[in-house]
């Protein structure tokens, strides 16, 4: 049977969810009398579409709101925490309301007289990346509990939105489940199979950085488009939503996956003739109207900081004296230009270190990069032989050879700068 604690947004959403998709019992509770009363008398406190009349048809049922946590959790082989994570003053994470959640569950356990044998807990709140392990981990092995001996414990954050929360929950894209023990990560796949939908086991930090992940990005992409209309305001003349309105027609929007994926996946930075100098000029043309474009200026110095962290990446595996395999020269596959490429800044970092052992290959771009840069490096002849001459080699731009050659790799050290291997 299955546990919810906390009935907000995502614990009604939740627990009415898994009542109507898995046909099982939900025992629900919150904190908060007057929501417990309300949900009893089948009302909700808040308005979401589709809850209402699902509560009228599960309430007293399926779904059973219970006056304590003891009830709640007496028969659960799943308890989802669902309790709120809001930010505190200095913006952290506060973790006060899921640490007690989890701490008044395991309080209600141990009055138990027949616990349920391996409870599985489900950190469903949005928390920062390592939280399941470093916070709500100690919490259970401080009451004498072994995760993957006597209890289960796994991370499954919820991208429902507000406004179409139901459909969201009960025809979610995908399932992620941030796997600690594999009985929990099981009974959580058995839960969510009838969802019909992609179920992804991953690491739990993975999970909880998802989720993350997936706000930033919007968050991100609606101040970029603001951030845009702040610098058509300036100059002038220019109708900002029509330019948004031609900005998605681009094909990339379009399509699944839609080509866009691609640009939103690391890499080791952006190159070649365009989007550097382009975004340049835009941060220099707004900066003239007397607007800092804040974003813009933050893509440009990200867009360095990559190539240095890759430079450390290298420096990490490598000693002085070893020789460097650079495989990749121009800004991207399928293309010999070597404008502004990634290629040019990260193999002139490694130099600026003292690597002064580099080889380097690339399909088509070989010519190009040495008579436009002119750097003491070698080059090779083949991924072969840039493999048999280094101790660590660094994929810079993503040709398709390069994969397709992966097992040469075996025993070396690589860094994969476009994480395609
Ligand atoms: N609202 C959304 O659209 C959304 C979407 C996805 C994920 N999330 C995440 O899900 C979590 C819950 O969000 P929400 O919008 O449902 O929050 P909410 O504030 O609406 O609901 C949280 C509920 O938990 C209850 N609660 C607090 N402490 C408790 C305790 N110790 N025991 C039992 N109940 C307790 C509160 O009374 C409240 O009813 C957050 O981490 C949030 O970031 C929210």
């Amino acid at each position: 049977m299955i546990a919810v604690i906390g009935l907000g947004f995502v614990g009604l959403t939740t627990g009415l969810g898994l009542a109507h998709r898995t046909g099982q019992p939900v025992f629900a509770y919150d904190a908060d009398e007057y929501k417990r009363e309300l949900y009893k008398s089948k009302q909700i406190p808040f308005y979401e579409p589709q809850l209402q009349e699902h509560l009228e048809l599960y309430e007293g049922n399926r779904f059973i709101v219970c006056d304590t946590m003891v009830e709640t959790v007496a028969q659960a082989d799943i308890i989802f925490i669902c309790v709120g994570t809001p930010s505190s003053s200095s913006g952290e994470t506060d973790l006060g309301d899921l640490r007690r959640a989890v701490i008044a569950c395991l309080d209600a356990l141990a009055q138990l007289s027949q616990p349920q044998h391996y409870p599985v807990f489900v950190i469903k709140s949005t928390v920062p990346a390592s939280t399941t392990t470093d916070v709500i981990q100690p919490l259970l092995q401080g009451r004498g509990y072994r995760i993957g001996e006597n209890i289960g414990l796994a991370s499954n954050p919820e991208f429902l939105r507000e406004g179409s929360a139901w459909h969201d929950f009960v025809q979610p894209d995908r399932i992620i489940i941030g796997e600690l023990d594999p009985i929990g990560a099981q009974r959580l796949k058995e839960l969510y199979v009838n969802f019909g939908v992609p179920i992804h086991c991953v690491s739990a930090h993975t999970a909880e950085f998802v989720k993350y992940a997936s706000n930033a990005l919007l968050a991100t992409m609606i101040s970029f488009a603001n951030e845009l209309s702040m610098i058509a305001k300036r100059i002038g003349s220019i109708n900002i939503p029509q330019v948004f309105h031609l900005l998605h027609e681009d094909k990339r929007w379009q399509g699944h996956p839609a080509k866009m994926t691609d640009y939103v996946f690391p890499g080791c930075g952006f190159g070649g003739y365009c989007l550097p100098k382009d975004t340049l000029s835009l941060y220099a043309h707004a900066e003239q109207y007397g607007h800092e474009a804040v974003m813009l200026k933050a893509v440009l110095q990200v867009n360095e900081d990559i190539k240095s962290h890759i430079v450390e990446q290298i420096a990490a595996a490598v000693l002085p004296e070893e020789t460097i395999g650079i495989l990749g020269l121009s800004f991207k596959p399928e293309s010999d230009d070597v404008r502004g490429a990634v290629s040019r800044d990260i193999i002139g970092l490694l130099l600026k270190r003292g690597y002064s052992r580099i080889v380097a290959y690339d399909p088509l771009a070989m010519d190009n990069f040495r008579s436009a840069y002119g750097l003491p490096i070698e080059y090779a002849d083949s991924v072969e032989e840039v493999v048999e001459r280094s101790q660590v080699i660094t994929i810079i731009t993503a040709w398709r050879d390069f994969k397709d050659k992966k097992n040469l790799y075996n025993g070396k050290k690589i860094i994969d700068g476009r994480h395609f291997l």
